[in-house]
């Protein structure tokens, strides 16, 4: 498989340094129940606006009719690998209760959707978040209520090499290096001025 381990000025946990978003997975690897239940029960103890806990997720494990349907919402380029995975998840916001709106519900999902994809990589599994699916196909396939707003689909997975991609350019992308902006871009001490 190929790893890409990130880049850093000092050592990182290697959960953080180690998690990457592949596309080239192991379309023979099983998840275990063990490893399913790990994974949500690190989204369950995220946290979350005034503990208001919005997220929930719909589970697919390849071979589930609920897989089949999170794939079919999913953009083409998204199917093209996500169809190898070993589960699918949809994360969902629920974006009301009883006392009306509640706030921060979207970034609530987004730290359960983190936890799930870390505690993926202390499995030996990786995970791969996707924007790429149709959110109005998602809601009327699941029968989502108003107050449910389909946020992210997440890909959970044994990562392998990269040729099982098939084509030279995804092969590439595959293995092409991470990138991000310096640290001098992103820490700041005041608007514009490197905190570092
Ligand atoms: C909210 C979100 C949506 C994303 N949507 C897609 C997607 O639809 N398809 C895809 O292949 N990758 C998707 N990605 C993966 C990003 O492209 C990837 O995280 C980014 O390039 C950084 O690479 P890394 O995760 O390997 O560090 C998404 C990531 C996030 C966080």
């Amino acid at each position: 498989m190929t790893e890409k381990v990130a880049e850093s000025s000092v050592e990182l946990h290697e959960l953080i340094a180690r998690r990457w978003s592949p596309r080239a997975f192991d379309p023979d690897e099983k998840i275990s129940d063990k490893q399913l239940r790990a994974l949500l029960e690190a989204a369950r103890w995220a946290p979350s606006y005034g503990n208001t806990q919005p997220a929930r997720f719909l589970v697919g494990p390849r071979g589930s009719q609920t897989f089949d349907r999170i794939l079919g919402v999913l953009t083409e380029a998204n199917q093209a690998w996500a169809h190898r995975v070993s589960v699918l998840f949809l994360g969902l916001a629920v974006t009301r209760n009883e006392k009306g709106e509640l706030p921060y519900a979207t970034y609530g999902v987004a730290l359960a959707a983190q936890n799930l994809v870390l505690q993926a990589v202390a499995e030996g599994l990786a995970g791969h978040q996707m924007a790429g699916f149709d959110p109005q196909a998602a809601r009327r396939e699941f029968s989502l209520p108003d107050d449910v707003e389909p946020v992210v689909a997440i890909a959970v997975g044994k990562p392998v090499d990269a040729d099982i991609l098939g084509h030279e350019a995804l092969i590439d992308r595959e293995r092409a290096p991470r990138r991000r902006l310096p640290l001098s871009e992103i820490a700041l001490s005041d608007w514009n001025v490197p905190a570092f």
